[in-house]
């Protein structure tokens, strides 16, 4: 499995969280705003997006399991690490790094829904907007993929390898 291709640069990508991050700001302005950002992939994303952010807000974690040590969907979710943060009351912001079949995130924010915060949306690094299975709008989107591919780097994985890239690349077999 080797790296291809830089898909998204780390200066391109920083100038896109920080534009997300002012929107963010300006829609959440005096509302009590919470991330959820959900492990392992969104880490990196979260902590450029939190540093942009110029309003306050907390965070908290979640770690679900849709994909095994593939590149195949399981089909299901299973929550491993929950939230520790009650969340009535709250503007709640899910932070992750992808969606692709949608199936994750369309779980995980009903789940959370049942919680009944003041509000829920979904802020996603990447959209693979091609590869939906079910319907599901993410509300804030740092890039729309239009090409067949696997992205590593910027703390997304394949089977824990590639984390650590700065850019965004695509791998290949
Ligand atoms: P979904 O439930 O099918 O939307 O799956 C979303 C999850 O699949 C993401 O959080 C990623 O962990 C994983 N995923 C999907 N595409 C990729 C990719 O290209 N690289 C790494 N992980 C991916």
């Amino acid at each position: 499995m080797d790296v291809v291709k830089v898909l998204y640069s780390k200066e391109e990508i920083a100038e896109r969280v920080g534009e997300l991050a002012g929107i963010i700001s300006r829609d959440y302005q005096g509302k009590e705003l919470m991330l959820v950002c959900v492990l392992k992939g969104a880490f990196v994303f979260m902590a450029d997006l939190i540093r942009c952010i110029s309003i306050p807000c907390t965070v908290d974690f979640v770690r679900v399991s849709s994909y095994g040590s593939g590149k195949v969907s399981s089909g299901e979710i299973i929550i491993k690490k929950d939230i520790e943060t009650p969340v009535k009351g709250k503007n709640i912001l899910i932070i992750e790094d992808i969606v692709d079949t949608g199936l994750t995130l369309s779980l995980l924010s009903d789940r959370l829904k049942e919680r009944k915060p003041d509000s829920l949306k979904v802020c996603v690094f990447l959209d693979k907007k091609y590869r939906r299975e079910i319907e599901f709008e993410a509300d804030y989107v740092g890039f729309t993929l239009t090409e067949e591919g696997f992205v590593v780097g910027y703390g997304i994985d394949f089977n824990e390898k590639w984390r650590f890239l700065p850019d965004v690349c695509v791998i290949e077999e």
